[in-house]
């Protein structure tokens, strides 16, 4: 396979050799910002936006674009503007999705643990609807709802029981997951919600697990809530919106995944008619192939056994291979003439799991030279941390042939920036 196609991007290509982001050279991104460096393509992010848009034109639909794939502002901002919401799972992410332009009204909130104090910034933010994830939650928010004078618009999390056929670690829809309610627990618990008085029972969701390669159990959770949803009507309880979550894959390496647009058409067929609007959750496919992560190589380590590539991103910038066995293609910025060499390429912090990548095709490198870790921007500034004493890096965001810095590279002072020094 060649470079050009494991960069899983036709946004991130190469010109004579040279990688580019958009219409510009990432060597020269490099050299003016520093490494690492994420680097996004606006374009790569929207092109799967609109994917969506297209695919669920015609019908009345909802996108609300994960904040936990990745929160940067600027990125949100773009997405908002071309008529995206928010999915949210904190009161951070509340704030940040406020601070990118997001209407209230386009913005739900899912999550297990949701505290007083977030229901009550929600509920004055006039989201669309409080994800519920069990009957303790339900009756919090009434509560608190009933203390602020006002009526909590909820959907109930059902957990279908469908095996989504992912990572352990980030599939959520089977009922032994701490998410959502149990699928048979969901009818009673619409029963007692429509009947309290500071709720108003406004939707369904579910969201099955993350980085799906293949889309049917997402559709099969489709069904099932659209069954659920006839059972409830026929008791007089009536939902307007259902929200299948997120969890598109994406092409990390070589798999093949439905396109947004697919995807999006593939509900569409299943929804239309159904008198209700349609909420996605995207995440990982709108960012995960919009961005790379820059690293420099600082030393070529060759051992009697190993020919490692130390370079200066870590497992705290880009945790997914440490955390998850994550595979990510990565390329060289400048791809030189010449023989392949088998490479690992590892971080300099101070655990075995920091390795991005073994045993990757490279051409023989010095130190300085320049590579791009691939598909990283869901989940990768995202989960970044100070680990190792390390500060976050930078983030720059392509448009064209224009490159803004949407993220300074962090210093040393905010190492101590929250510490109590005496
Ligand atoms: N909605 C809910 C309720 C979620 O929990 C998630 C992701 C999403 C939407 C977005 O899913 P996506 O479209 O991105 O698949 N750190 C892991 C991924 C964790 C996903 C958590 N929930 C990783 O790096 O693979």
């Amino acid at each position: 396979m060649s470079f050009d196609e494991l960069t899983n991007s036709r946004f991130f290509a190469y010109r004579d050799g040279d990688l580019f982001a958009e219409s510009i050279s990432v060597r020269s991104l490099a050299e003016q910002y520093g490494t690492p460096l994420y680097v996004y393509s606006r374009e790569a992010m929207l092109e799967v936006f609109d994917g969506y848009r297209r695919g669920l034109e015609g019908i009345p639909h909802l996108i609300c674009y994960a904040i936990k794939a990745n929160g940067n502002i600027a990125l949100i901002k773009q997405l908002a503007e071309r008529g995206a919401g928010a999915d949210l799972t904190s009161g951070g992410e509340l704030a940040l999705a406020q601070k990118a332009g997001v209407p209230g009204e386009r913005i739900v909130f899912s999550g297990v643990g949701k505290t007083r104090d977030e229901i009550e910034y929600a509920l004055n933010a006039g989201i669309l609807m409080l994800n519920v994830e069990s009957e303790p939650e339900l009756e919090a928010i009434d509560q608190i709802a009933g203390e602020m004078g006002k009526k909590a618009p909820v959907a109930i999390r059902v957990n279908p029981n469908i095996d989504a056929k992912t990572h352990p670690k980030i599939s959520t829809g089977l009922r032994e997951h701490k998410f959502g309610v149990p699928f048979e627990e969901c009818a009673p618990l619409y029963e007692r919600a429509a009947a309290m008085p500071n709720i108003e029972v406004r939707g369904m969701a579910s969201h099955i697990g993350s980085s799906l390669a293949d889309a049917s159990p997402l559709l099969q959770a489709l069904n099932r809530l659209l069954g659920l949803r006839d059972d409830l009507k026929s008791k007089g309880i009536e939902i307007s919106y259902v929200d299948v979550g997120g969890g598109l894959g994406i092409r990390y390496q070589g798999e093949s995944p439905l396109t947004s647009h697919e995807f999006a058409s593939e509900l569409k067929k299943r929804i239309e008619g159904a008198g209700v609007t349609l909420v996605i959750e995207p995440g990982r496919s709108i960012m995960g192939n919009a961005a790379v992560l820059v690293c420099r190589t600082v030393y070529v380590k060759k051992t009697s056994y190993r020919t490692f590539a130390v370079v200066d991103a870590a497992m705290n910038d880009l945790a997914r291979p440490a955390i998850y066995g994550a595979h990510h293609n990565i390329v060289p910025v400048c791809a030189k003439e010449g023989t392949l060499q088998k490479i690992d390429v590892v971080g300099p912090i101070c655990e075995s799991s920091d390795v991005f990548g073994k045993d990757r095709e490279l051409p023989e490198l010095q130190s300085g030279d320049l590579l791009a870790i691939c598909s990283a921007g869901a989940y990768g500034y995202a989960m970044a941390s100070y680990y190792n004493g390390r500060v976050r890096p930078a983030e720059v965001l392509v448009e064209g042939s224009e490159a803004r810095l949407i993220r300074l590279r962090e210093t040393y002072d905010d190492l101590w920036r929250n510490q109590v020094l005496d």
